[in-house]
C-alpha cells in the first residue's frame, strides 16, 4: 500500500479498534470492510470506545437527526481522547461515511479532535491515512469518488462473518430525488464486476455464510459487465453451493425490470421479500420529489411481482410532510398503503437537507402536521405488519438459525419473509436451515417449534 508506515504495520501489541456504525446496511458492510483493512495494521475489534486506540464513526447524512448524532458523539469522544492523552495513551479519531463526504471540511474546522476524515469511496486509503495520523503529519481528508479503486483495493478476504452477510454490489445514485443527499454523498451509480462479486460470495460461503444480502443504494440498477443486470447476477450467485438464500436491497421502482420479477418466481434461493420504496401515494408529490414513477406504476409492479411469487412480503419507505404535500396527498398515501398491503415499512418525517432542491421549495409543512401524519401512517403500517405476522401462524416454514435466543434453550432465526423467529432448539442448529411450525406471532417477531416434516 503506498505510503503505508511499515513500523506501524509491524507493531507488536494489538491495537484496539472501535467502529460505530450509523445509517444503512451499506455502512454496515463498509464498517466490516474497514475492520478487514485495518487488521493487518494490528487492529483488533473492540466493543467499546473507552480504551480504544482508534475510533471510527461511520456516519449517515440522510436526515438532520442522523447528522446531529454524529456531532454530539464527537463531543463525547473529544473528552475521552483528552482523558486517554492525560493517562499517557493515544486515541485516534476518524470520521467516515456520508457526513465525512458531505461535510468533511466543516468537521475538520468544527472538531479539532478529529484526526482523519474519509469519504465512502476512499476507505482503501484508510491504513495510509491512519499511519500518517500516527506520525501527526500529512493529509487528514480523503473524499474522492473512485468506487472502482475502492473495491479493487478491498480484495476478497472477509473477516468477521456470521450465518448471514451483506455484500455490496452497487454504489451511488443518479436519480436525484429532490429530498435526498445520497447522490451527493455516494456519487454516481457504479456496479462492481460480477466476477469480483462472485469471488467474494464464494469466500463467504466457504466461511459458512448461508445467506447473502446484495446491497446497493439502487441495487436493481446493477449492470452486469456481461449485460445480465441484477437478475443475471442473482442467478449466477444462486449456483454457489452452500449459499442457500439470496436477498437484495434497496430497489427503485424505475429499475424493477421483467427479468428481476421473473427471477422471484424461478430462483429458489431468492427469498420472497421485496423492499421497494415508493415514498408517497400522490402523483403530484411524486413529481415534486422527482421520483420518475407514478403511484399506478408502483401498484402495477407490485401486482406483477406478486403474480410471479404470490407469497412475496413487501416492504417500503415513506416520507410524510414533503414540501407541498396537502391533506389530500397524504390521504393518497394512506390509500396506496391500504391497497398494497405491507409486511413492514419504514416511514420518516421529511427532513430538510441543505443543498437539496426540496430544501428551497415553497410549502414547507409544519412540524405538528408532519408528526400527526407520521403517527397515522405508522399506525396503519403497524396494523398491516401485525396482520402479516399473524397470517403465518399455523404454517411450517424453513428458518435459517442465526444466533442464541434471548431465553435459555432458544435459538433465533429468520423466516423466508425476513421475520425473526424464536424457537426452542439446540444451539447446534445455528447455521442450519430447518422447518419450523409457526405457533405464535407478535408485531415484531414469531415463535415456533421445530417441525418433524420438511418445510
Ligand atoms: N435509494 C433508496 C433509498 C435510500 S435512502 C430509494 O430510492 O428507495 C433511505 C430512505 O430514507 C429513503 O427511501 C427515504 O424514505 C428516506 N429519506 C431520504 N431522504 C430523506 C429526507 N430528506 N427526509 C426524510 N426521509 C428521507
Ligand atoms: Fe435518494 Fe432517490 Fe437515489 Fe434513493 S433513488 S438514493 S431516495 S436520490
Ligand atoms: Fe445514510 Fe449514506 Fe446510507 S446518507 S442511509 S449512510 S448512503
Amino acid at each position: 500500500m503506498p505510503g503505508l508506515d511499515r513500523d506501524c504495520a509491524s507493531a507488536a501489541a494489538p491495537k484496539r479498534l472501535f467502529i460505530k456504525t450509523y445509517g444503512c446496511q451499506m455502512n454496515v458492510y463498509d464498517s466490516e470492510r474497514m475492520a478487514d483493512l485495518l487488521a493487518p495494521l494490528g487492529y483488533v475489534a473492540s466493543d467499546t470506545a473507552e480504551g480504544a486506540d482508534l475510533v471510527v464513526l461511520n456516519t449517515c447524512h440522510i436526515r438532520e437527526k442522523a447528522t446531529e448524532k454524529v456531532y454530539s458523539e464527537l463531543g463525547r469522544l473529544k473528552a475521552m481522547k483528552a482523558r486517554a492523552r492525560a493517562a499517557g495513551g493515544q486515541m485516534l479519531l476518524a470520521v467516515a461515511g456520508c457526513v465525512a463526504q458531505a461535510e468533511g471540511a466543516e468537521i475538520m474546522a468544527r472538531q479539532s479532535a478529529v484526526d482523519v476524515v474519509v469519504g465512502p469511496q476512499s476507505y482503501h486509503r484508510l491504513p495510509e491515512l491512519i499511519a500518517r495520523a500516527h506520525r501527526a503529519a500529512g493529509e487528514r481528508l480523503a473524499a474522492d469518488f473512485a468506487p472502482r479503486e475502492k473495491f479493487d483495493s478491498l480484495g476478497v478476504a472477509r473477516g468477521a462473518t456470521g450465518v448471514s452477510a451483506f455484500l455490496t454490489v452497487q454504489e451511488g445514485c443518479d436519480k436525484f430525488c429532490t429530498f435526498c443527499v445520497v447522490p451527493y454523498t455516494r456519487g454516481a451509480e457504479y456496479s462492481r464486476p460480477a466476477a469480483a462479486i462472485e469471488s467474494e460470495a464464494r469466500a463467504l460461503a466457504a466461511k459458512g455464510v448461508r445467506e447473502v444480502t446484495l446491497l446497493g443504494q439502487n441495487v436493481n440498477a446493477y449492470e452486469n459487465d456481461d449485460g445480465g443486470g441484477l437478475a443475471g447476477l442473482i442467478r449466477r450467485l444462486a449456483a454457489i453451493s452452500g449459499l442457500d438464500r439470496i436477498r437484495y436491497t434497496t430497489s427503485h421502482p424505475r429499475d424493477m425490470d421483467e427479468a428481476l420479477i421473473a427471477a422471484h418466481g424461478e430462483v429458489e434461493s431468492l427469498m420472497p421479500y421485496l423492499h421497494l420504496p415508493v415514498q408517497c401515494g400522490s402523483d403530484r408529490v411524486l413529481k415534486l420529489m422527482n421520483r420518475g414513477h407514478t403511484a399506478e406504476h408502483y401498484r402495477r409492479i407490485v401486482e406483477r411481482a406478486r403474480a410471479a411469487r404470490p407469497d412475496l412480503a413487501l416492504s417500503g419507505d415513506f416520507i410524510v410532510g414533503f414540501p407541498g404535500e396537502r391533506a389530500a396527498d397524504f390521504e393518497d398515501t394512506l390509500s396506496l398503503v391500504r391497497d398494497v398491503g405491507y409486511a413492514s415499512a419504514f416511514s420518516f418525517k421529511y427532513s430538510r437537507r441543505p443543498g437539496t432542491p426540496a430544501a428551497a421549495m415553497a410549502g414547507q409543512v409544519e412540524e405538528v402536521e408532519k408528526v400527526d401524519r407520521l403517527a397515522r401512517l405508522r399506525s396503519l403500517i403497524a396494523g398491516q405488519q401485525a396482520a402479516f405476522n399473524a397470517g403465518t401462524v399455523g404454517r411450517t416454514a424453513p428458518v435459517l438459525f442465526e444466533k442464541p435466543g434471548r431465553r435459555d434453550g432458544q435459538v433465533t432465526g429468520r423466516s423466508p419473509w425476513l421475520q425473526a423467529v424464536h424457537c426452542e432448539a439446540p444451539a447446534s442448529l445455528i447455521g442450519a436451515i430447518a422447518p419450523v411450525e409457526i405457533i405464535g406471532a407478535s408485531p415484531g417477531s414469531l415463535s415456533g417449534r421445530l417441525a418433524r416434516e420438511r418445510a
